[in-house]
């Protein structure tokens, strides 16, 4: 477990909230901002796609139509923990499904990594389907809790692109 996953738990007692950059390379910028994830409802896609993964049964999309000002996504599946929290912010493009990672933080089944934990075939492969949302949105937040953890961890991801930078 890295720094980031480590002083997650302890903003509980702090009740301060801590920092973390966002940390990718050059190709994978790229690919999220021009590349495959051109159309908007790709966000949407990406996000019920995570929720598979992650066993939910159900995925709700609220929004506050006709306007759209938020979207809010949500899945009862297994949740996200600091760590994998941490590698999702510290590794965009390198997928815990896709190593031996997932199964060690509890991303991917035991038996066969390629699964999910209760055995779906994983649609998610290059860790950055989630960063679609950046067709629609320069922010948004992750609210996540995990069963039999005693606290819900939210993060606020704003992308400050390159590009936006002129
Ligand atoms: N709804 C969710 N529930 C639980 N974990 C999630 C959820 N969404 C994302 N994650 C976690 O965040 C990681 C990053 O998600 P992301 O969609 O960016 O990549 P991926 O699913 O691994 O691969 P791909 O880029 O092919 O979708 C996932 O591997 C998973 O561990
Ligand atoms: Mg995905």
């Amino acid at each position: 477990m890295g720094k980031l996953a480590n002083d997650i738990p302890k903003t509980l007692a702090t009740g301060k909230p801590i920092q973390a950059r966002l940390k990718t390379d050059e190709r994978v910028l790229v690919r999220i901002t021009e590349g495959i994830y051109r159309q908007p409802s790709s966000a949407l896609r990406e996000l019920i796609s995570n929720a598979y993964d992650a066993d939910a049964t159900q995925v709700t999309i609220l929004t506050d139509a006709p306007r759209f000002s938020r979207i809010i996504v949500r899945d009862d599946g297994n949740g996200l923990t600091p760590e994998v929290l941490e590698n999702l912010i510290e590794h965009i493009g390198a997928s815990s499904k896709q190593s031996k990672l997932g199964t060690k933080i509890g991303v991917t089944n035991p038996n066969d990594s390629s699964r999910s934990r209760r055995g779906r075939k994983l649609i998610g492969r290059m860790g950055i389907g989630l960063f679609s949302v950046a067709q629609l949105t320069r922010h948004f937040q992750i609210i996540t809790k995990t069963e039999g953890s005693n606290f819900r961890t939210i993060a606020d991801i704003i992308l400050n692109m390159q590009s936006d930078d002129g």
